[in-house]
């Protein structure tokens, strides 16, 4: 509230017209802590505020609530960018200084300011999510042969209102440097933007509050973390620490600074807590892989060792685990978390060696028999092996490892048993007969 506060009265300095002062007169007038701040908004800056106001109105209203304004950095500081960049647009003019904007925010824009974060961000999982598809002809396939039909103009629809809006996509630019129809608007984790830089710092803070109490809410990553293939908000809700945010959360302290936000603020853990946030010793980290053991959405789960941003395996697996452990014995007993652990391990290895490993032994075998469709998904094999690994696998590793039993049983183990059972009596039949049915 303090600091909403004040940047209120930085607006009342810097907008000389009638709305702003007849806020202003409701808090009272501004100190001289603003008018320091004033003096760091050059014309140009403040006119951006002035003329958005009346535009888009919403933007300005955002950007109001942000550190950003208390600290007096503006839409000019993020939007304004070099007459010679690719995504340089003429923009509506102050006076007759040419500015040119982009509505297109890079990474490396935030990353000038907040040097770990990008960094951070830079060598996680978070920066493949659109690098990684790219060379995956099935996956291309899967968007534009069978879900878009091949239709000559309309192939690309499934792509870019699914996989772009989370994966993100390549920006690209039309004749006027604005973005095109086909890449943006898109919240995707892992867009590649025209100076280069990879990611989406307003995928968890939205623009233009940029604010990190949200981000520590669970719903944060809920967009996109959900659903049959990797149910994390579900999985969240399901465990006793969803239970303790659902009935309880909205009395929590999210507000605190970055690093302080400790147990008492909050008694059960957000997604953040686990996967982000400083807690005891450990400190804040914008990469997601840090503090992971395994690789739980492969078909086949192994312990992660690798520097490879692009690597399935990033990440270094018995760290990972120490990391995460450090975060769970801020409240819980070294036998508690132990444990827990030994626990959900054993359901990973269980779908590994029991269910991966048998199934893709019989699609091996069948494969080299010449007994599998060319198209996989009018292949009740291929169907059934593909949700076998990529929905109830996951929903059962991750379900296990997260302290969700409806998701590691009914959802996961239980429909498992299934699959596997149709997979058996599929390959029994073509075995026997030499033929696909
Ligand atoms: C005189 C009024 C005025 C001023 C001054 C002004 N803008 Fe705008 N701006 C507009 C209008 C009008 C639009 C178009 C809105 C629309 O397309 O609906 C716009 C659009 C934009 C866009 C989006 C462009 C797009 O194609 O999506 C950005 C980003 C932007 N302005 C940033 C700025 C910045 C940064 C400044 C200060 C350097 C600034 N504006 C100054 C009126 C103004
Ligand atoms: C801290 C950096 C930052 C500041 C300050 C900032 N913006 Fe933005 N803005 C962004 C980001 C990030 C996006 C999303 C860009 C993307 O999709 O690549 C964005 C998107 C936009 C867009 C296009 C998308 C839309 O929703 O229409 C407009 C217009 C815009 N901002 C206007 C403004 C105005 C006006 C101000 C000042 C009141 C402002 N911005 C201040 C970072 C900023
Ligand atoms: C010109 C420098 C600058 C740029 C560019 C910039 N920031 Fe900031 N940012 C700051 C400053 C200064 C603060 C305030 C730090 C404080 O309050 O202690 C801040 C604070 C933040 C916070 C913390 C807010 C909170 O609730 O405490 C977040 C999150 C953030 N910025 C995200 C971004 C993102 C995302 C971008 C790019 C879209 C960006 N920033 C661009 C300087 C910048
Ligand atoms: C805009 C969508 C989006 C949001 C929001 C989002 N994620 Fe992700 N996340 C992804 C995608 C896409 C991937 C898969 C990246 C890849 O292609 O390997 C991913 C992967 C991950 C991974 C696995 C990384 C690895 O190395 O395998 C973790 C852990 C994760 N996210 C945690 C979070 C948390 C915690 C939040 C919220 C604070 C969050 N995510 C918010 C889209 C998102
Ligand atoms: C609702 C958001 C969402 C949509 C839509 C989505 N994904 Fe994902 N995807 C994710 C998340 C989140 C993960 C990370 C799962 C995890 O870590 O367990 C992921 C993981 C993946 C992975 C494995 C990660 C890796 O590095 O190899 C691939 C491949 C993938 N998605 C491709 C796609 C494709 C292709 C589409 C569209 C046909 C798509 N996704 C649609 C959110 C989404
Ligand atoms: C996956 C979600 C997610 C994404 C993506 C993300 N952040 Fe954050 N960010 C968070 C969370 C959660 C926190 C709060 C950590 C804590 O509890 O203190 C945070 C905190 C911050 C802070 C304040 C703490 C600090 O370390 O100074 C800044 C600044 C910030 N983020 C900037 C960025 C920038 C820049 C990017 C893009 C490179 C980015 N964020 C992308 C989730 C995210
Ligand atoms: C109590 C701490 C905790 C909370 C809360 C939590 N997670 Fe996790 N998460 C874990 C652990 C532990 C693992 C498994 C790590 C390992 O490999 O040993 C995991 C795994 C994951 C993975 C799988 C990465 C992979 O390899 O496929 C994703 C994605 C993920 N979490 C996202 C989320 C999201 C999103 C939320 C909130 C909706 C959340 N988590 C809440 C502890 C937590
Ligand atoms: C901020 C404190 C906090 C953190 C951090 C935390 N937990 Fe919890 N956890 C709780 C509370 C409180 C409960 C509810 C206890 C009850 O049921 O009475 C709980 C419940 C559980 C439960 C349900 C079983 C039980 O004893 O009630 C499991 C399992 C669990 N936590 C595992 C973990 C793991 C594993 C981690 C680290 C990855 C972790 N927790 C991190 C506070 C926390």
């Amino acid at each position: 509230m303090k600091h909403i506060l004040r940047s209120v009265f930085i607006l009342a300095l810097l907008i000389p017209s009638g709305w702003v002062y007849a806020e202003s007169s409701a808090v009272g007038v501004a100190n001289a802590k603003t008018l320091k701040i004033d003096r760091g908004l050059t014309p140009e800056g403040k006119a951006c505020i002035t003329c958005h106001q009346q535009t888009t109105p919403g933007h300005v209203a955002d950007w109001k609530e942000s550190r950003h304004a208390h600290a007096g950095i503006s839409c000019i500081d993020c939007h304004q960018v070099a007459e010679d960049a690719p995504h340089a647009m003429r923009h509506a003019n102050v006076e007759d200084t040419p500015v040119f904007v982009s509505p297109l925010v890079s990474p490396k824009v935030c990353g000038r300011c907040h040097v770990d974060a990008k960094e951070q961000f830079d060598a996680s999982g978070h920066f493949r999510a659109y690098h990684q598809i790219i060379p995956k002809d099935n996956l291309h396939a899967l968007q534009v042969v069978h879900e878009g039909r091949n239709h000559p103009e309309l192939s690309g629809a499934p792509g870019e209102t699914g996989c772009m809006q989370c994966h993100g996509t390549k920006i690209e630019l039309d004749e006027n440097n604005r973005p095109t129809a086909e890449t943006w608007p898109n919240n995707g984790m892992g867009n590649i933007y025209p100076d280069g830089s990879t990611g989406s710092c307003n995928a968890c803070h939205s623009r233009h509050k940029f604010d990190i109490a949200e981000a520590r809410h669970p719903h944060a990553c809920a967009s996109c973390h959900l659903g049959p293939d990797h149910p994390n908000i579900e999985i969240f809700e399901n465990s006793k620490h969803g239970h303790l945010y659902n009935t309880e959360g909205d009395e929590w302290n999210f507000d605190t600074a970055p690093d302080a936000w400790e147990p008492g603020d909050y008694r059960g853990p957000t997604c953040a807590t686990c996967h982000m946030s400083g807690i005891g010793e450990l400190a804040v980290t914008h990469n997601v892989s840090e503090r992971l053991y395994w690789n739980l959405w492969a078909p086949e789960s192994k312990v992660r060792g690798s520097d490879d941003v692009l690597s399935p395996l990033l990440g270094d697996g018995p760290a990972g685990r120490e990391k995460m452990k450090t975060v769970c014995s801020n409240c819980h007993s070294s036998t508690h978390t132990d444990n827990f652990f030994k626990q959900g391990d054993k359901a990973v290895r269980l779908y590994n060696e029991a269910y991966y490993q048998p199934a893709t032994k019989m699609l091996d075998e069948l494969k080299e028999k010449g007994l599998l469709k060319a198209n996989p998904w009018t292949d009740e094999f291929q169907i059934t092996y593909y949700y076998l690994w990529h929905h109830e696998g996951r929903r059962a590793r991750q379900g296990a490892m997260m302290g969700a039993p409806d998701y590691a049983h009914w959802h996961g183990f239980f429909e498992l048993q299934q699959d596997l059972y149709k997979l058996e009596g599929i390959y029994k039949k073509r075995m026997e007969s030499g033929e696909i049915e």
